[in-house]
C-alpha cells in the first residue's frame, strides 16, 4: 500500500491555478522527488501533503487514512523549509533537538536521539557548532536532522533544485515526479 497517495490535488489562489489535478503514490520507504520549472508547484503540493495549505480539490491519503482536510498537527509528517528556518540563537544540537524537547523527552533521550541523527547525516562534527558559521550545505543538513530526529512517518522536504539537475528539467514545465528506494 502506497505511504503518499495524491488523487487529482488542486489549488488556486483566487483566479491562479497553481496546481492542477496533481495525482500520484509514495510507498514506505520511498524517497520521491518532484521536480520542475521555478513556480510550477512543488512546493505547493508539499505544503498541501503536510498540511500547511487546503487543496482547492481533490485527496490526499496518509496510509489508509484520508487526511485532505486535517491539520498540520493531526498528521505525522515533518516539513524542511527551502529557507531551513533555524533558530539562530541555538546551536546545532539544540537545533535538532528541539522537536523533541517539546515533546518533553527525558534528556538522556534527546542527546541519543540527537547524537544518532547526526551520525545519520555525518554532521556529529557540527554537534556544538553555531548556526551562523554553516554552509548552506551544512544548514539543510541541520534542518533535515531537525525533521527527521522525531521519526515522523514521512518528511516533506521543499529544496531549491541543485544546478546540476537545471538542465534535466528545463524542458517540462509541470511537476515532474522521480523516485528511488532509500
Ligand atoms: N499564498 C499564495 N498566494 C498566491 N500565489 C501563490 C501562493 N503560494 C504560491 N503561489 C503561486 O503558486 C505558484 C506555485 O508556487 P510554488 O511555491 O509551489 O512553486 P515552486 O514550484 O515551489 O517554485 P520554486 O522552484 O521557485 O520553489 C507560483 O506562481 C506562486 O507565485
Ligand atoms: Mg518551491
Amino acid at each position: 500500500m502506497a505511504m503518499i497517495r495524491i488523487e487529482n490535488l488542486r489549488k488556486s489562489f483566487g483566479d491562479f491555478v497553481a496546481v492542477q489535478n496533481s495525482s500520484f503514490a509514495i510507498e514506505d520507504g520511498e524517497f520521491f522527488c518532484l521536480l520542475g520549472l521555478s513556480g510550477c508547484g512543488k512546493t505547493t503540493t508539499l505544503r498541501m501533503i503536510a498540511g500547511l495549505e487546503l487543496p482547492t480539490s481533490g485527496h490526499i491519503f496518509l496510509g489508509r487514512d484520508e487526511v485532505t482536510a486535517k491539520r498540520a498537527s493531526q498528521r505525522d509528517i515533518a516539513f524542511v523549509f527551502q529557507l531551513f528556518a533555524l533558530y539562530p540563537h541555538m546551536n546545532v544540537r539544540a537545533n535538532i533537538g528541539f522537536p523533541l524537547k517539546c515533546e518533553g523527552r527525558p534528556r538522556g533521550e534527546i542527546r541519543g536521539r540527537v547524537e544518532e541523527t547526526a551520525r545519520i547525516l555525518h554532521i556529529e562534527h557540527l554537534l556544538d557548532k553555531s548556526i551562523s558559521g554553516l554552509s548552506s550545505g551544512d544548514r539543510q543538513r541541520v534542518a533535515l536532522g531537525r525533521a527527521i530526529v522525531r521519526r515522523p512517518a514521512a518528511c516533506t522536504i521543499a529544496w531549491a533544485r541543485p544546478r546540476s539537475m537545471s538542465l534535466m528539467i528545463s524542458s517540462r514545465p509541470c511537476p515532474w515526479p522521480t523516485r528511488s528506494r532509500l
